[in-house]
């Protein structure tokens, strides 16, 4: 059978050094590590510091992590995608800033932006590319500074989110692993509950806009958790119909980290076993378009080839999905 499938086959990473605890943020907004702890399941995130260090500082560092760990010659490398909600610049691709950096000098390059689930839409993206046959080699990355447009004294948002980038590498398998079926969604009325408000083309940043603090995120969790409850655990759902998987089928679901409270939600309407849930948002918190490749990080080592992953994501717009794929390779780690 000659049918070409879309395999990860590489997965790199970068976390910024400086960690932000429950306890330091306990001094900075009035709220408390175990208020936190219990409504989020967040302990810790990771801050970018450093003048003029971006998005792309974090992508091309987990860029080059990918391949230094694969070997591969980055001149190989066909297409850059890099999912993000925080481009270096509103102009000026953060993705061909990143090409060039690592020396994917025979590749092009561009930005997805789907709010935290840019990642998911990047792995529909990226797959499309390969099923094709037209590119062999896609380099996806996922990366946020969101500690850019987070307001440090609003203490709804501010507990939740953290930076950091992970990268995966597309390429072709003949042998029915990789991406199997996507379930993607999308629906305006979003829009209303998880927004910034200023720097767009509706309303230009200005002096009065940065005064009334209009370039941070703003979100009303509330209704924002609802919707995300519901969408993701019924694009799960969808996906396991769909493909006529048993809860035993799946080794492993891989949830967009917003919230341990949606992530649990999701699994129980699942059917997914505690242990079979990839979670690690008690150490970065919500990295947007970061979460899902920073799990294919943490937890590479556990997935063996053949493994049936699904992964599902939720976020601003609204956008969420879900995608089913089978892990095409072992990792020689003990
Ligand atoms: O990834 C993108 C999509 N985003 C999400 O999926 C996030 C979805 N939303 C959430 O995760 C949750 O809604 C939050 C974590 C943001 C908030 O949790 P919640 O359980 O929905 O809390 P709430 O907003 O209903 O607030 C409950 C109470 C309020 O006090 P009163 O009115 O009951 O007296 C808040 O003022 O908790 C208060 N509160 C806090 N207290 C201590 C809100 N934030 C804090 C805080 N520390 N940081």
């Amino acid at each position: 059978m000659n049918t070409i499938t879309a395999a990860i086959t590489a997965v790199g990473a970068y976390l910024p050094e400086y960690v932000l605890t429950n306890q330091i943020l306990e001094t900075m907004v009035d709220t408390n590590d175990e208020w936190i702890t219990s409504r989020t399941g967040i302990k810790e995130r990771r801050i970018l510091k450093g003048e003029k260090l971006g998005t792309s500082y974090m992508c091309i560092k987990a860029a080059e992590n990918l391949i230094q760990k694969s070997g591969i010659d980055p001149s190989e490398i066909d297409l850059v995608l890099v999912s993000t909600t925080t481009p270096d610049m509103p102009v000026a691709a953060t993705s061909v800033y990143v090409a060039t950096q690592i020396g994917a000098v025979n590749a092009f390059a561009f930005d997805i932006q789907a709010a935290c689930s840019g990642f998911l839409y990047g792995m529909s993206a990226a797959s499309a590319y390969i099923q094709s046959g037209r590119y062999k080699k896609v380099l996806l990355i996922g990366g946020d500074k969101m500690s850019s447009i987070i307001d440090y004294t609003d203490r709804a948002t501010c507990i939740i989110f953290g930076d950091g980038a992970g990268a995966v590498l597309f390429e072709p398998n003949y042998e029915g692993l990789g991406f199997q079926d996507e379930y993607l969604r999308s629906d305006g009325i979003g829009r209303e509950y998880l927004k910034i408000d200023a720097g767009g083309s509706i309303l230009p940043s200005s002096k009065e806009t940065v005064e009334n603090r209009q370039h941070y995120v703003f979100q009303d969790g509330k209704t924002v958790f609802k919707y995300a409850v519901t969408g993701m655990a019924d694009v799960g759902e969808k996906i396991m119909q769909r493909n006529h998987l048993t809860k035993e089928d799946i080794n492993w679901l891989v949830p967009h980290q917003a919230n341990r409270r949606i992530i649990d939600a999701t699994a129980e309407r699942m059917g997914v076993d505690e242990s079979k849930v990839l979670i690690n948002i008690e150490r970065y918190g919500n990295t947007t378009s970061g979460t899902l490749p920073l799990l294919l990080h943490d937890f590479e080592h556990k997935l063996q080839k053949g493994d049936n992953l699904i992964f599902a994501a939720f976020g601003g717009g609204f956008t969420w999905g879900a995608v089913y794929l089978k892990w095409a390779y072992n990792t020689n780690k003990n």
